[in-house]
């Protein structure tokens, strides 16, 4: 039976490169039942809609979604981001931002937190337009929330070369990073056969352009994860090939590219689909459709060989298929 898949291409390159995922998809054998859906900045300047909860509850009967990006240069920021692509990880429950980064000397994977932190939405305003106005933005961080992203990481960890670090600034943030250092420490116990290692941020961001290849897996916060995935993609080849997963295990979860909807290129055909593409693998594995997904990788091995415009590089991978 088809999987069923909802698909959001969104804003700006986001629909270009999920045309390019979908073909792929299909010439790798596996056929999906799409239900496409027209939400993105457009859709919220035509009619106020970004993101029903009747749509919300529809798609927790799919089997996956496919997402390409959301931001729109005629729309203030936070609206689509927020309104549509947080809410639909918040909401879904999608707690593993899961994204991979190899190149030559490294091939680590990124376990970001997807519904706490600074991204919770805690804090406001006080007296907003004022000369004494105040603007706070708290982070959340339950015990429940981090503990679940840190053990999902452990069983990653243990599953791939045995070596986990966690990325914080428990040396500043001493309230968040106590309990994500005490949950890292006490669920490590349970995993004797998983080394850690604690990197602060800021270092973080030193080893992952100097010695990326000391990294297996790296679990952190939603906001460093987020910042530290784009240096990621930066060092392993370009934004442009990293995919992300957003899980959660058992239940609907959505595949997109990490970028975003890059104005700067839309229309122009220079968007590489190989995120989109990789994107498209890993919702392959998640559908069970583990061969077709191998293959896909495959074909977007060396990607460095794989140039032209977005159109030509969807069909040299078809090509490759
Ligand atoms: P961006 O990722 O859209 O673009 C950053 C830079 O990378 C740009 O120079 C862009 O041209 C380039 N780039 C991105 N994807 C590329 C691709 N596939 N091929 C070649 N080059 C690529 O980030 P931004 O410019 O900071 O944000 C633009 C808009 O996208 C904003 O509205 C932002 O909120 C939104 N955004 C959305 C997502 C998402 O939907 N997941 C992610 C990041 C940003
Ligand atoms: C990402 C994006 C999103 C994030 C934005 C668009 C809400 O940057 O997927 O990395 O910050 O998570
Ligand atoms: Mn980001």
């Amino acid at each position: 039976m088809a999987h069923r898949v909802g698909v959001v291409g969104g804003d700006g390159i986001g629909p270009e490169v999920v045309a390019e995922g979908l073909k792929v998809i299909a010439a790798a054998g596996v056929e999906l039942d799409l239900v496409h859906y027209n939400l993105g900045g457009a859709r919220y300047l035509a009619d106020g809609t970004v993101l029903d909860d009747a749509t919300i509850e529809e798609w927790r009967g799919l089997d996956a979604l496919y997402f390409g990006a959301v931001g729109h240069p005629d729309v203030a920021p936070g609206v689509i981001e927020r309104g549509l692509l947080l809410k639909m990880r918040f909401e879904l429950d999608l707690y593993i931002n899961l994204r991979p980064f190899a190149a030559e000397g490294h091939d680590f994977t990124v376990i970001r937190e997807n519904t706490e932190g600074t991204y919770a939405g805690e804090g406001g305003f006080l007296r907003r337009h004022t000369p004494h106005e105040i603007a706070t933005q708290g982070s959340v961080n339950t015990r429940r929330g981090v503990e679940r992203a840190i053990r999902y990481a452990f069983d990653l960890a243990s599953a791939r070369r045995g070596h986990l670090t966690l990325v914080h600034k428990t040396n500043v943030l001493t309230f968040a990073g106590d309990l994500w250092q005490r949950a890292f420490d006490e669920v490590a116990a349970e995993y004797p056969g998983v080394s850690t290692a604690y990197n602060h941020v800021d270092a973080a961001c030193i080893y992952f352009v100097e010695d990326p290849g000391r990294y297996d897996v790296v679990v952190t916060d939603n906001l460093f994860g987020d910042i530290l995935t784009d240096l990621g993609g930066a060092v392993s080849g370009g934004i442009g090939l990293a995919p992300t997963a957003n899980l959660h295990p058992g239940r609907v979860s959505m595949f997109e590219p990490v970028h975003g909807s890059a104005p700067d290129i839309v229309g122009t055909g220079r968007a590489n689909p190989v995120a989109a593409v990789l994107s498209g693998a890993m919702m392959l594995d998640h559908l069970g459709e583990v061969a077709a997904a191998e293959r896909i990788r495959k074909a977007c091995a060396r990607p460095e060989t794989l140039t032209g415009s977005t159109a030509e590089i969807g069909a040299a991978i078809v090509a490759r298929l």
